[in-house]
C-alpha cells in the first residue's frame, strides 16, 4: 500500500473525501451501518502508508 501511493502526494483531505464517497456509495446500496463500519474501520489503518503529506 506504502509503494502503491508514493509520491502522489495523498493529504487527510484526499483520504477522508475517499471515505466520504464510500459511505455514500454503501448507503445508496443500503449497506446496514454496522457492515459500513466494518468495511471502513478495515480501511482506516491503512491512512498511515497512504497519507504522504
Ligand atoms: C484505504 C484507502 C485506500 C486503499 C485500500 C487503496 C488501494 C489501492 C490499490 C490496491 C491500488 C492499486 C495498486 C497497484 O495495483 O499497484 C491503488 C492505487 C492508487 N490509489 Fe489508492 N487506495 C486508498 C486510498 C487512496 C486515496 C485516498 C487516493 C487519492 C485520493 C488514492 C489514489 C490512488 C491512485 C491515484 C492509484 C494509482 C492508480 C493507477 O495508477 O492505476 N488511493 N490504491
Amino acid at each position: 500500500m506504502k509503494t502503491a501511493h508514493q509520491g502522489m502526494g495523498v493529504r487527510t483531505s484526499h483520504f477522508n473525501a475517499l471515505v466520504d464517497v464510500l459511505q455514500q456509495s454503501m448507503d445508496a446500496k443500503k449497506i446496514p451501518f454496522p457492515v459500513q463500519n466494518r468495511m471502513l474501520a478495515l480501511l482506516a489503518p491503512m491512512h498511515r502508508d497512504i497519507i504522504t503529506k
